[in-house]
């Protein structure tokens, strides 16, 4: 039985998992993503931990890698990345010899994007633009079937699309990006914006401390019904649809994909967006207006294509690699 491993890391923890062939996950680890300000050594030595916690004294076939950032056109190197101390790094060569396998590298967003045409949401369609919502937003546009990568292999960060001139500051370098309002992190800030508006779950989720408050607390609060946290996905949700209104008025896309650790919400979050995108999108009444839907793998679904990346990869050149 061949072992392929996909890790997804995130700008808060890494995911990795040993993937059977119909893209099911048979054993994980998590571990959390360190500081963007620690050496990129560190990330690599969190990462070979998970993997050896998922391979045991199993041989492992091949490792995907689903990174948070910019990967080069070549699959090679991590130039960038706004959430994870990434910046220019050799990451495919200098894990394939410390593992001593095949390993393949590309974006999370485009990882999740070819496991949900592969196994998901995305099956069967033409053209697809899938947003990932965790730390920040990831972005991949798939035309005819494949993952667009565009001159540099960074086609499709939508989540540094400018939406507001003179916006809040975003760990990329810019001010006003996408992402910075609709996101894993947005979401905790527009809850905590909120606190002391009106009673709610969150107070003591958060233990009083506002600081502490994570997306999935809102999440969790908001699926018992709380008022406070609903608002916040209202907010959250109608920046989606906005902005999945203006990648819909691009590529014209089959479905509309949402991935990443904000789609545990369901509906809480997709309503609001599918409401927005029928409201801002152009043309409406003249066209069919896409479906938004939950990525069908959920926030592994990037582990899961990065797995499936890898086995491909070896099936087609044993030799090569
Ligand atoms: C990065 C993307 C990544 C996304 C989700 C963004 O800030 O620029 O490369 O896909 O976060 O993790
Ligand atoms: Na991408
Ligand atoms: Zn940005």
């Amino acid at each position: 039985m061949s072992l392929f491993i996909g890790v997804d890391v995130g700008g808060t923890k890494v995911l990795a998992a040993a993937v059977s062939t119909s893209g099911r996950l048979v054993r994980t680890a998590r571990r959390e993503t360190p500081d963007r300000n620690e050496d990129p050594m560190v990330v690599e030595d969190a990462l070979t931990d998970a993997v050896h916690a998922v391979a045991g004294s199993r041989r492992v076939d091949g490792v995907g890698i689903a990174a948070a950032g910019f990967v080069d056109a070549a699959g090679e190197r991590v130039m960038f990345a706004p959430h994870l101390p990434f910046r220019g790094e050799e990451v495919r060569a200098r894990l394939m010899e410390r593992w001593d396998t095949t390993v393949m590298l590309d974006n999370d967003a485009n990882c999740t994007a070819r496991a949900e045409v592969t196994y998901g949401a995305a099956r069967g369609a033409t053209d697809a633009v899938v947003i990932t919502l965790g730390t920040g937003i990831g972005g991949a546009v798939v035309i005819g079937g494949r993952v667009h990568r565009g001159r540099n292999g960074m086609a499709g960060e939508f989540g540094h699309m400018q939406v507001v001139p003179q916006g809040r500051a975003c760990e990329c370098g810019g001010v006003g990006c996408w992402e910075q309002y609709c996101s894993g992190n947005a979401l905790a800030r527009a809850a905590r914006a909120r606190l002391g508006e009106a009673p709610t779950l969150l107070e003591q989720a958060c233990d009083g401390d506002p600081d502490l408050l994570t997306g999935p607390m809102v999440t969790s609060a908001a699926e018992q019904g709380d008022q406070l946290a609903l608002a916040a996905f209202e907010e959250i949700g109608s920046w989606l649809g906005v902005g999945t209104a203006n990648l819909v008025a691009a590529f014209d896309p089959d479905v509309v994909v949402v991935g990443g650790g904000v789609c545990d919400a369901g509906d809480l979050l997709l309503g609001p967006a599918r409401h927005a995108l029928s409201t801002s999108l152009v043309g409406v009444g003249h066209r069919v207006v896409p479906p938004v839907l939950r990525a069908t793998l959920g926030p592994s679904a990037g582990a899961v294509g990065a797995a499936s990346m890898v086995r491909i990869a070896v099936q087609d050149h044993p030799r090569v690699f």
